[in-house]
């Protein structure tokens, strides 16, 4: 029997997500095909994400699942990908023993390789990590639609005390800009319309002395009719010339994901993140003149080792000083190898679990409060398709990636933009009316390219 079927499932960030096209692309490239459900494999990969214990939680759990079918099908050879590869390594193999095969992000290359070894009955494992890869040369398999990813960095060398990325994705690698753009026209004769730019960190982008600003603006000039995002933005790293070139180019969205972490000094230096909250709000002050109407969304840790109802009141005011447009909210989890793990971790589940739901409830208010000052006003869109919830709605996203719902018209297509005047606002959708078609982002608009 030819054993040539091959299916991913995805946790993690967008990063995975994106390697995990870059894998199906090198395997597809090898004759194998691209199965739907695991049912249907012969391999079956979990591409793994191990930033806090929860997340590895859930793909133990999942690993239990292909277990079971492996008794059925003993031939089935089943493998962990991407962060919890590189962070457990062996012990994968030898706890787990279903697993055939260990892959971390940088040996995806010899996938094809190491699947092979896991047919043969000895297992596959590939775990080193690399200063240069960057799979440049590798045209991920993707299917059509509107949105792309393209990683254009790899690895983190920040080393925030609580982070693994730096140990499972290694050291900071861009890919080259011109590879880069030529991935972008590929996709624009494809007919996509929002491509987002992905790293780590990726402000740090460098090649050859082009920086991130540089790669942003060549990739805006490709096809206007595409909208560029990017994430994730270290507030060390976002200059002005970034923030100019990002107010400069109208397809470039004016929407930034900037992480924040806390509101207190304090925590923010034991956490090593490099900048105090006065520099944070300088930066967003900055951002704002320049780019006029900018969103910012965050992600927050509670319960970092020491906080203190002090410090969370901190990160509290931070929220309403810079009133984020959304946030990504999570209980501090220590990962083993981390600066931080050493740290007591003692601040108790409970509260935790307390600071962490008045966080969110804060971000709710304050989301709704955001969306309410759109009422009234004019967002242009790119449409997706129809709602979710009903077929007599369509959907889009503004370019500060708001949903936005409105009644469907025959002649408005998938992948077209469009202008909506919005009438009613919830903290997570906006609802409006069509209010004439539009190019990429705003209506003073001018082909410069
Ligand atoms: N490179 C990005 C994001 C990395 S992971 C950045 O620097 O912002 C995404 C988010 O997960 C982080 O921003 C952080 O808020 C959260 N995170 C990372 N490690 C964590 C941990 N040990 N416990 C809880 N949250 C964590
Ligand atoms: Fe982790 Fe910090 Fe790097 Fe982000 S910048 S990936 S939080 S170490
Ligand atoms: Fe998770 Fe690895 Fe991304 S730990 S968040 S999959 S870089």
């Amino acid at each position: 029997m030819r054993r040539n079927s091959v299916y991913i499932e995805t946790y993690g960030c967008q990063m995975n997500a994106a390697d995990t096209e870059l894998m199906l692309g090198i395997l597809q490239n090898q004759g194998y095909e691209i199965a739907k459900d695991a049912k249907d494999a012969d391999v079956v990969l979990l591409n793994t994400c191990s930033i806090r214990e929860n997340a590895e939680q859930r793909i133990y759990g999942r690993l239990g699942n292909f277990k079971a079918i492996k008794t059925e099908k003993p031939d089935l050879v089943v493998g962990i990908l991407g962060c919890m590869a590189e962070r457990l390594r062996k012990d994968l193999i030898e706890e787990k023993k279903i697993v055939d095969l260990v892959v971390g992000p940088d040996e995806y290359r010899r996938l094809p390789e190491l699947i092979d070894v896991a047919f043969n009955g000895e297992k596959g494992i590939g775990v080193k990590l690399s200063r240069t890869e960057t799979y440049d040369d590798i045209i991920p398999y993707r299917e059509d639609g509107l949105q792309a990813w393209i990683s254009v960095m790899r690895g983190c060398d920040k080393f925030c005390t609580f982070c693994v990325v730096p140990f499972t994705r290694g050291r900071e690698r861009s890919r080259a800009l011109d590879s880069v753009v030529n991935e972008v026209k590929l996709l624009s004769k494809r007919g996509f319309k929002e491509i987002t730019m992905l790293g780590q960190n990726v402000n740090s982008y460098l090649d050859n002395g082009n920086d991130f600003a540089d790669l942003l603006a060549a990739c805006a000039v490709i096809d206007r009719k595409i909208r560029i995002r990017f994430t994730t933005s270290h507030p060390q790293d976002l200059s002005d010339k970034l923030l100019y070139t990002i107010a400069e180019h109208k397809n470039i969205c004016n929407y930034i994901h900037l992480p924040v972490q806390s509101g207190s000094n304090r925590i923010l230096e034991l956490m090593n993140r490099t900048y105090t909250i006065e520099n944070y709000l300088s930066l967003i002050n900055r951002a704002r003149k320049i780019i006029p109407g900018v969103s910012f969304s965050t992600d927050i840790i509670s319960g970092f080792p020491t906080e203190t109802y002090e410090d969370h009141v901190m990160t509290l005011d931070i929220m309403r000083k810079v009133k984020y447009d959304g946030a990504y909210m999570f209980k501090y989890s220590p990962r083993e190898g981390t600066k931080s793990f050493k740290m007591n971790d003692d601040v108790s589940e409970e509260i935790k679990t307390k600071r962490l739901q008045e966080i969110i409830q804060l971000q709710q208010q304050i989301s709704y409060e955001v969306n309410q000052g759109l009422l009234g006003k004019e967002e242009i869109i790119l449409v997706e398709g129809l709602s979710r919830k009903s077929e007599q709605f369509l959907a889009g996203r503004t370019d500060g990636n708001k949903v936005v719902i409105f009644p469907f018209k025959d002649n408005i297509k998938e992948g077209s933009y469009i202008k909506v005047k919005i009438n009613r606002a919830t903290s997570a959708t906006l609802f409006g009316e069509f209010a004439g078609f539009a190019e990429t982002h705003n209506d003073d608009f001018a082909l410069t390219a």
